[in-house]
């Protein structure tokens, strides 16, 4: 065992009778359990429709692809990104045949507002914005970017569950949020995502896109294809060139058990991000986010002003059994899925330069990591 992980389950019995739960109703494939999660989801965001999915990568593929079919965006558009997020923010735009467009972010990883405006051209369609490790971008500002610029604005929201920013949740400020419930995300149904949305257009397709593009999941009058009411007929209708992305009712069981540990979890992520916000706040060797309460802290990250001492720490960290990564997947120009991609980089990258060479996170879940954070304190200061 680790002496401090990336991450940790916070699974206890609960969790384990909502699986029995579900294996007593002899129910596994989508279904009440999935509609319950879906419906508690949309309720703690305050939007009108959440719909589940196998993971956040099905739900950022999904978002892409109900615009594609809505006619909203189409191949040769281009997309704004930040140069700093996880793959499959991005590989959906490319299996669009949409052109991303990488931006700078600040020395963390978020969009840098002046990069967004420099960058729209007049193909801009998407500004697809990451909240990323916890820390919504301006979403305001970029909002009011995308409103009058005719711009769709969508938020890759997977590592900021329950994020704040100005009052209202990250996630809900664009016209789609994805989520991810994977295994080292806030609340974890081990494999899950969502997408959050107020548009009931873009949800009828999504929950169709979601399942072999069929009609089932929707009422007889939809916004796509209206059913005949005849059953027979209606449950082996196809009217988009979907997915089977369906989560199970285990995973939505297990995330409505999870929804309601939410509260106290955040609470010692918050209060171990305050611990390790005042702990290692200070340094001439490295830099850390200042404390936020109104982000919910994926992880720590630290970003080195060399890379010697970030490469240092690395090896330091492994022998001492605390596990670090890179910050997300650093700057994604640098990596080699890059030549596969139609991209353009607007301005320089030199804040996801420094990040891919001198930055690295530490984890934070729902335990208290004082003794963690203490010990990486000590050795980060004794060694460089
Ligand atoms: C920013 C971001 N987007 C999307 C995803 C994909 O989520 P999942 O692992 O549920 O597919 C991740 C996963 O870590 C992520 O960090």
């Amino acid at each position: 065992m680790k002496f401090y992980s990336l991450a940790s389950s916070n699974w206890d019995k609960e969790e384990i009778l909502a699986i029995k739960n579900v294996i007593k109703s002899n129910r596994y494939t989508m279904g009440g359990e999935v509609l319950k999660f879906e419906k508690k989801i949309s309720k703690f965001y305050n939007v009108n429709h959440a719909i589940m999915f196998n993971s956040g990568s099905s739900a950022n593929l999904i978002m892409i692809a109900s615009l594609f079919e809505m006619g909203l965006i189409k191949k040769g558009d281009e997309v704004i990104v930040p140069a700093v997020s996880w793959s499959t923010t991005y590989f959906p735009l490319y299996q669009y045949g949409l052109k991303l467009v990488f931006v700078d972010t600040n020395k963390f990883g978020i969009i840098e507002i002046e990069n967004v405006i420099k960058a729209i051209s007049k193909k801009t369609r998407i500004i697809f914005n990451v909240n990323l490790l916890g820390f919504p971008s301006k979403l305001d500002v970029l909002k009011k970017i995308a409103d009058k610029n005719k711009i769709i604005l969508l938020e890759d929201n997977c590592e900021s569950f329950g994020s704040v920013y100005k009052n209202k949740k990250a996630g809900t400020f664009g016209l789609m949020g994805s989520l991810s419930f994977f295994y080292s995300h806030h609340i974890t149904t081990m494999e899950g995502g969502m997408i959050l949305t107020n548009n009931l257009k873009i949800s009828e397709y999504a929950k169709s896109l979601r399942a072999h593009g069929w009609l089932r999941d929707l009422p007889i009058k939809n916004k796509i294809h209206n059913k005949t009411g005849d059953n027979f007929k209606d449950s082996f209708k196809f009217v988009l060139p979907g997915y089977s992305l369906r989560p199970l009712e285990f995973s939505a069981a297990i995330g409505s058990v999870q929804l309601k540990k939410w509260n106290k979890q955040k609470k010692q992520r918050i209060d171990n991000a305050r611990f390790f916000c005042k702990l290692l706040g200070k340094s001439s060797k490295f830099e850390i986010p200042n404390f936020d309460k109104d982000s919910t802290w994926f992880g720590f990250p630290i970003v080195f002003k060399d890379k010697i001492d970030r490469n240092k720490m690395i090896r330091v960290f492994e022998l001492n059994g605390i596990e670090c990564r890179p910050i997300v997947a650093g700057n994604f120009i640098k990596q080699p899925v890059i030549n596969k991609l139609n991209y353009r980089i607007s301005g320089k990258l030199k804040n996801a330069d420094h990040i891919d060479e001198c930055g690295l996170f530490l984890g934070n879940d729902h335990r208290n990591l004082k003794k963690q954070l203490n010990k990486v304190n000590e050795l980060i200061r004794n060694e460089i």
